[in-house]
């Protein structure tokens, strides 16, 4: 289950229903999905697709999403560095970023803004650590960044409306910098300043 964290308020909030009613107040949607049938390590991108076809289809009709996908990222994904270093600078897309987690880990850092989220919205930056079961939507233009945890494992379905407008667009206000990747379900070993 995802674990909240707001850093500046020394905040934490691990209960699944009072994180659905905190990033709702951010127009995040948070939910958690079980799948359909028993799916393991090996089930491939359609038997995953599938298990959630339900979920998915609902998803689809309620943000006009037109295509689903499965990412898998491994520790031996080539270039793995350099990929993860496009999203851990904060930006925007021109579309949702909608991630339902099958395996691994990941951190969005939640940037809020009056401009992007509308009036009363703005806020300090909220950290939200995914996990299997989780499903999270972040509303196209909210500023975030992303990174991976310890196990530099995530494999998740993706669904997008046009992949075309997921283009990162970066803000390069250096926000990402004065906050840890720190991921609470797995130990953390900070890597030492050079
Ligand atoms: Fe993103």
């Amino acid at each position: 289950m995802a674990v909240v964290r707001i850093p500046e308020e020394n905040r934490r909030i691990e209960d699944s229903e009072a994180i659905r009613a905190f990033l709702a107040g951010l127009s995040i949607r948070y939910e958690r999905w079980a799948p359909s049938y028993p799916l393991t390590r090996e089930s491939t991108q359609e038997e995953i697709l599938r298990a959630y076809a339900d979920e998915i289809e609902a998803l689809k009709r309620d943000g006009g999403y037109m295509t689903a996908d499965v990412i898998d990222i491994k520790p031996e994904t080539p270039n793995l560095n350099v990929m993860l270093a496009r999203f851990s600078k904060e930006h925007w897309h021109d579309e949702d970023e909608v991630r339902f987690i099958i395996e691994g880990h990941g951190l969005f850092h939640i940037h809020p803004r009056e401009d992007s989220l509308g009036e009363g919205h703005a806020g300090p930056v909220v950290a939200i650590e995914v996990e299997a079961g989780d499903l999270i939507r972040v509303p196209r233009g909210t500023w975030h960044w992303f990174d991976l945890c310890g196990d530099r494992r995530i494999r998740a379905i993706r669904l997008f409306q046009d992949p075309a407008g997921w283009t990162p667009l970066y803000t390069e206000s250096g926000a990402e910098q004065g906050y840890l990747p720190v991921c609470m379900g797995l130990q953390f070993i900070p890597l030492a300043n050079p």
